[in-house]
């Protein structure tokens, strides 16, 4: 079995992470060089989208340590907020000690709406719509012969009477490996005559909901109360879901936690990151009140976190075909089946919001955020090397992280020559035990140690 562990990975400069992914046999170096492109050739932009004037990188990393259902997961992410991806690792490798995530989700069944407007008795029409399921059925079925042929296709109808005299049919379509946007609006189109005929009704939108409620991810996760730094973190982090429980203000930001995880491998695999954002704060919503998505709590020996969430993805369609990266980064996950990518990229979720609340339930969040922004800033100023981490602290001591600051202390350490080498071992040997997350556990040592690992 591959495994997701890579020793000092956060260390190693890029090429030779690509080197580290290609010796454990996760990629091919010659694949991982499309990222040096960015991953899309201007003249593939060209194509995908209007008005092409380029192309607009952001960075892609690899979130370490990930044990789903027994299988370890490389998981890429594209985003361009520091301290996300190596927050993703350090929970990972907390929840490994707990024997890794638990993932399941249902079939990839996704909803093709089509609406029926100006109905005299509503109540009729939709009992002779269900009535007739069969029939609509097959008729689903006639328009998308590939997907049958599959194994998926349309698998059961939903109507509901919306505003009076609107008649709203669900057809609920098994996509398999698609995200299914296309193959569902061309059946909710496709079908939408016939659906009215029987409604009686004039035809109104025929279009994918983005709320797919049948294409569900779950993921639970039991981390060991010493592997999280004792018992009262566990109590300090269900308190922290509890408050996102009871605030939809909290929870907001809780689930944009979670979203850090899920939009960043969203994005590097090549998937429409926005239908599943709507999705989720829809499904967050729909108890009349917005909820998290994950919730988190403690037991006598352990902290135990579980997300629920609607996740369509696809392994094939969609931009995937075009994008040579997504292609490498999708390649990369090694997930079989759409549900399997839908599964990884919960876990990202999941591991995003235990980071954070670890985070924010122990020292704050800033302390993390700054010490990994003033790497950023450290870099931007020109430190290249040791030099970054010596600039970086620093800036972050000094609580002055800006660029002009970073640059002054960057010629000050070139002009110390090779003591200032020296002191940055010190640095970052002090760092090194600065990084003990109290309560007698250790943190492996990282950017920071709320948001350690690789
Ligand atoms: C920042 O990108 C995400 C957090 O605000 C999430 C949270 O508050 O749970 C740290």
């Amino acid at each position: 079995m591959k495994t997701s562990r890579i020793a000092g990975f956060y260390k190693l400069g890029v090429v030779d992470r690509r080197e580290a992914l290609a010796s454990a046999g996760h990629a091919e170096s010659a694949d991982l060089a499309a990222f040096d492109g960015g991953g899309l050739d201007r003249q593939t932009a060209d194509g995908m989208i209007e008005n092409v004037i380029g192309t607009y990188a952001l960075p892609i990393g690899i979130a370490l340590n990930f044990c789903i259902n027994d299988r370890d997961y490389l998981v890429p992410m594209v985003i361009e907020e520091a301290s996300v991806i190596a927050a993703a690792s350090y929970a990972a490798k907390m929840v490994r000690e707990g024997g890794g995530f638990t993932a399941t989700s249902t079939a990839p069944v996704m909803i093709g709406q089509v609406e029926i407007r100006d109905v005299a008795d509503p109540e009729a029409a939709a009992k002779r719509l269900r009535e007739r399921e069969a029939e609509l059925l097959a008729r689903a079925s006639e328009i998308t012969p590939g997907l049958c042929a599959r194994g998926g296709g349309p698998v059961g109808i939903e109507v509901r009477v919306v505003g009076g005299d609107v008649v709203v049919v669900h057809v609920l379509l098994d996509c398999c490996d698609a995200m299914g946007a296309n193959l569902v609006n061309s059946v909710s189109e496709g079908i939408a005559d016939d659906i009215a005929a029987i409604a009686r009704g004039r035809v109104g939108l025929r279009i994918l909901s983005n709320l797919s409620v049948h294409r569900m991810v779950t993921v639970t996760a039991r981390v060991p109360n010493a592997a999280l730094g004792g018992r009262d973190v566990a109590v300090a982090i269900s308190e922290a879901s509890h408050f996102a429980e009871i605030d939809p203000y909290r929870a907001a930001t809780h689930n944009k936690g979670i979203m850090n995880g899920v939009d960043a491998v969203l994005v590097a695999t090549g998937q429409d990151w926005r239908s599943v954002e709507a999705g989720a704060h829809a499904f967050a919503a729909s108890s009349g009140s917005y909820k998290p998505l994950a919730v988190w709590r403690a037991s006598e020996d352990a902290l135990e976190g579980e997300l629920s969430m609607p996740l369509a993805v696809g392994t094939v369609g969609g931009a995937l075909h075009l994008h040579s990266g997504a292609r490498v980064a999708l390649d990369m996950v090694a997930a079989e089946t759409a549900s399997e990518l839908a599964q990884v990229t919960a876990a990202a979720g999941l591991a995003s919001n235990l980071a954070a609340l670890r985070a924010l339930a122990t020292d704050g969040i800033q302390r993390g955020h700054m010490s990994l922004h003033a790497r950023v800033v450290a870099r931007a100023a020109g430190a290249t090397g040791i030099l970054i981490d010596r600039v970086a602290a620093e800036i972050a001591a000094l609580g002055d992280v800006k660029t002009e600051r970073a640059r002054e202390i960057l010629q000050r350490l070139r002009r110390e020559g090779p003591q200032a080498e020296s002191n940055n071992n010190e640095l970052r040997r002090d760092h090194e035990n600065e990084s003990s997350l109290g309560r007698g556990q250790q943190a492996p040592r990282e950017p920071d140690k709320n948001e350690s690992s690789a």
